[in-house]
């Protein structure tokens, strides 16, 4: 698939709401084609579409975390179902007894909203109110987009990654049940592909993501803790264990004796999310106007590592191994397509 190169942006549907500045600036960035999101913007070096756009550019502008709000960040389909409900299980886990538990019947994103995808969505203006009831925030900002508060502030950041074949695989099945209004038809794997890896996807490029809160996490681990979705899938009582430790609030021994951690990992379990008639009929819009439906059931697909190797040939493997050794090169972090 060609990129267009930089050029002024032509009005967008749905920029007649917006400031002069705010116009002055989208029609300042490069655009290019995304695939099934045809309109892409590069915002501080990541992509983004519209109405994610103004949601950042807004929540730079407004949004004033405290010492005691908790972040959550990942890229686009890394498991960020799977850290909210974990998260806000974690957190409030004095406050509701199991059986009568908000995760049965809330999807876990209404209970822990985006920043700039829900409250912020397309420059929209949240009530202060409900901003400070939360606490508990998500994004899939990268970290040096990152309201300036959030970064000087104690408030905690938890990044959740995940092996770049997986996420890829797993956001191409759900860009493509989207119901996308600019266009009709699905994109192909290998045009997908070639766009993921010359760093054009949804908040890419997905290596200078994960690189950002690295950083951040080996600079300021007190800030923000780094975790992988594998290693979670693998042996989850430890890093929840750790999880628990940093969002401050540890499992007691007597927590430890009646079982607590294992009780909140079955309630957050796929197994148990996805059977649920929230996730299994439920649908989201980001918010007002928001021209893209997500049906609850797509957030829950397979939740498996590795399913990408079912998917990508040995060429586009050893094509994105290469990419992540380069990009990740001098750091100590690595990931593998090919496990
Ligand atoms: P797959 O498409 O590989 O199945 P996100 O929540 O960031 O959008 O990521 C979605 C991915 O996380 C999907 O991956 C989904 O199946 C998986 N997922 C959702 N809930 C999960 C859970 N409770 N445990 C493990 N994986 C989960």
């Amino acid at each position: 698939m060609a990129m267009s190169r930089p050029s002024p942006t032509p009005p967008q549907e749905g920029e007649e709401g917006l400031s002069h500045d705010c116009k002055e600036l989208l029609s300042s960035l490069p655009t290019t084609n995304g695939g099934r999101f045809t309109h892409l913007y590069q915002y501080e070096g990541f992509w983004y579409n519209q109405q994610f756009l103004l949601g950042i550019i807004a929540c730079q502008r407004h949004f004033q975390a405290h010492d005691s709000d908790l972040l959550l960040a990942t890229t686009p389909k890394s498991g960020t179902t799977w850290l909210k409900a974990l998260a806000f299980a974690i957190t409030n886990r004095a406050r509701y007894p199991f059986p009568q538990h908000p995760l049965l019947t809330n999807n876990p994103h209404k209970l822990v909203p985006y920043l700039e995808m829900n409250l912020y969505y397309g420059n929209s203006t949240p009530d202060p109110e409900r901003i400070r009831s939360l606490g508990l925030f998500s994004t899939h900002m990268p970290y040096t987009s990152l309201p300036q508060s959030i970064k000087d502030s104690n408030c905690k950041v938890v990044y959740l990654c995940r092996n770049p074949g997986d996420v890829f695989i797993s956001f191409w099945h759900f860009s493509n049940n989207l119901k996308v209004p600019e266009t009709q038809s699905p994109i192909s794997l290998e045009d997908a592909f070639d766009l993921f890896c010359a760093g054009i996807s949804m908040y890419g490029p997905f290596w200078d993501h994960v690189l950002g809160y690295w950083k951040e996490s080996k600079e300021r681990p007190e800030k923000v803790m780094f975790l992988k979705y594998e290693d979670l899938k693998r042996e989850p009582v430890a890093p929840v264990k750790r999880l628990a430790e940093f969002l401050g609030c540890p499992f007691t021994p007597q927590e430890d004796r009646e079982g607590m951690l294992h009780d909140i990992l079955k309630l957050c379990s796929f197994e148990n999310l996805s059977n649920l008639e929230v996730n299994k009929i439920g649908k989201t819009r980001h918010g007002n106007n928001d021209p893209y439906e997500v049906e609850h059931k797509h957030l829950f697909r397979r939740g498996e590592v590795g399913d990408s190797l079912n998917y990508l040939t040995t060429q586009m493997i050893e094509r994105l191994d290469q990419i992540m050794e380069e990009k990740l090169q001098g750091y100590d972090l690595t990931f593998q397509v090919s496990v």
